[in-house]
């Protein structure tokens, strides 16, 4: 961290001598404030609102070693420091400043942005939040505790902070249309035109606004009544700059299934299947939406979603949706055993836990239907063998080998486990571990949720299990970001009897 220098009292001296003969003005000024640094912070407020930087940091530092103080000054400079994205000396500055003065609301807010600019978000949320303890009506303060929620992907709280910011700051646009994205990402999509209609009112919404705000009164009008009518409206709503249509009905179909409105997301799921009857993603996800009985996901599903998906897919898992599954499952592994002869990494998908599997012993092999996961599993160079198979197929082949199988996102796609826990429980070593992870469900066994994927009952899995499994490991978490939620998952670490 830089520590800010101060020049001597004698060269501040000498710089007002020299202000003094340059501006006739300053000399005036000195004269009448009886106070050279009171006259110098007026000359580094001044020169800071002129866009010159450099000398305002320069009046400010003399200012200061006349009267260093004045915990004020210190926060003037941060701030010009943070203008200059000078972050250490504006850090250190506003750190002199809050030893001054700990009980200045300003202050800590100053703190807080530079922390969140230093990609520190535990400081800057505990910044914002003291700022708030010492002065709740400051809006900036919510709002930049709201933001920093949004990078988070921590949408609940946003929210909350964001509507606090709105409400002392009615007039901000920016803080309304804010607001207007993160209840479109909650899928409260009134919530969100009417902030961006508050929005407006105050100024011209950007671009990404003006899509964001077509399409929550497109999803609403859908909710409430004909699909039909509202794609048939949503070209007047886009105000001249609309969206691919396709692009609308694939993410209306998705978003409103995410979010429960199963009869919207059902009549958007029949238009989507009628433009390509043959296309087995598009059939199963109208199954999964219309609550057809299924106990797996169809393998034509699997190879078609997963392939289209496979480049994106870590990115989109690891960044957009905090997913986080692999990492937890090794861990809970690790707490039982560290060593294995022979791993299989069932349904390995691109391979996010490759390495963590790798580390664990000499042989790991991956199996998987989509041809595209595999291609990508293939190009992080950790497994001995990588296989294209349905798992339950490639477990009931395979002989009793393995002593680690683990299953990450995988038995989701399955309703009924039992075929897929007995031809595992056949390929473990006595004494072998099966790690795996399911989406937690309600009162059914298995229930078919409307992203395609199945949720279980603990209880279910219990049960299965017994016969040849001793649950060494049973713990909630979370696994990954569903509609902006966090979506809870089971994880277990079973050791074959
Ligand atoms: C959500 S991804 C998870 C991938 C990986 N385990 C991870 O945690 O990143 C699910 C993977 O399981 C594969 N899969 C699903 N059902 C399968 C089945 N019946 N047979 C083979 N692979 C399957 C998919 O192709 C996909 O790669």
């Amino acid at each position: 961290m830089t520590n800010v220098e101060l020049p001597t009292a004698e060269a501040s001296l000498a710089l007002v001598g020299h202000l003094r003969e340059r501006s006739p003005e300053f000399g005036a000024l000195v004269d009448e404030l009886a106070d050279a640094a009171v006259a110098l912070r007026h000359v580094g407020l001044t020169q800071w609102q002129m866009g010159r930087l450099g000398s305002s940091i320069e009046a400010l530092l003399a200012a200061l070693s006349l009267q260093p103080q004045s915990s004020d000054m210190w926060r003037d400079l941060a701030s010009v420091y943070n203008a200059s994205a000078n972050i250490d000396a504006a850090d250190s500055a506003i750190r002199r400043s809050l030893l001054l003065d700990p009980q200045s609301a300003q202050s800590w807010l100053i703190l807080a942005g530079i922390c969140d600019r230093r990609h520190d978000p535990a400081a800057a949320e505990a910044a914002y939040r003291r700022t708030i303890a010492l002065d709740a009506t400051i809006a900036a303060a919510h709002f930049g505790l709201g933001l920093l929620h949004f990078k988070q992907k921590a949408f609940e709280k946003a929210q909350h902070a964001l509507s606090i910011a709105a409400d002392r700051d009615p007039e901000n646009g920016l803080v309304q249309a804010c607001l207007g994205h993160v209840l479109f990402i909650r899928s409260d999509f009134e919530g969100s035109a009417q902030a961006f209609d508050a929005a407006a009112r105050l100024g011209p919404l950007d671009p990404e606004s003006k899509r964001k705000r077509a399409r929550a009164l497109t999803f609403q009008a859908m909710i409430e009544g004909s699909v039909a009518q509202a794609l048939l409206n949503y070209p007047t709503l886009a105000d001249g700059d609309p969206e691919d249509m396709t692009l609308i009905i694939r993410d209306a179909f998705s978003v409103l299934s995410a979010s429960g409105h199963l009869e919207a997301a059902a009549e958007l799921g029949r238009i989507r299947l009628a433009e390509q009857p043959d296309d087995p993603v598009r059939r199963y996800l109208l199954d999964a939406v219309s609550g057809t009985a299924v106990t797996a996901a169809p393998a034509d599903y699997i190879e078609s979603y997963f392939d289209r998906f496979a480049p994106q897919f870590d990115e989109r898992l690891v960044k957009a949706l905090h997913y986080i599954g692999p990492t937890v499952l090794f861990d809970r592994v690790r707490q039982h055993r560290t060593r294995f002869s022979c791993i299989l990494d069932l349904g390995c998908g691109t391979g996010l836990a490759a390495e963590a599997l790798s580390s664990g012993g000499p042989v790991l092999i991956g199996v998987d239907l989509s041809s595209g996961m595999l291609a990508e599993a293939e190009k992080k160079g950790r497994y001995t063998q990588l296989v294209k198979s349905e798992i339950v197929e490639f477990l009931t082949r395979s002989e009793a080998r393995f002593d680690l199988i683990f299953a990450a996102d995988v038995l989701i796609y399955f309703g009924d486990l039992s075929p897929l826990l007995a031809a595992a429980a056949r390929s473990l070593v006595s004494g072998g571990l099966l790690a795996l992870t399911l989406e937690i469900g309600k009162d059914a066994d298995f229930t078919l949720l409307p992203s395609g994927r199945f949720a279980h009952t603990p209880d279910y899995l219990a049960r299965l299990a017994a016969s040849d499994f001793m649950v060494l490991d049973l713990i909630k978490d979370d696994i990954r970001l569903e509609a902006g939620v966090p979506t809870r998952g089971l994880y277990a670490v079973l050791q074959r009897h």
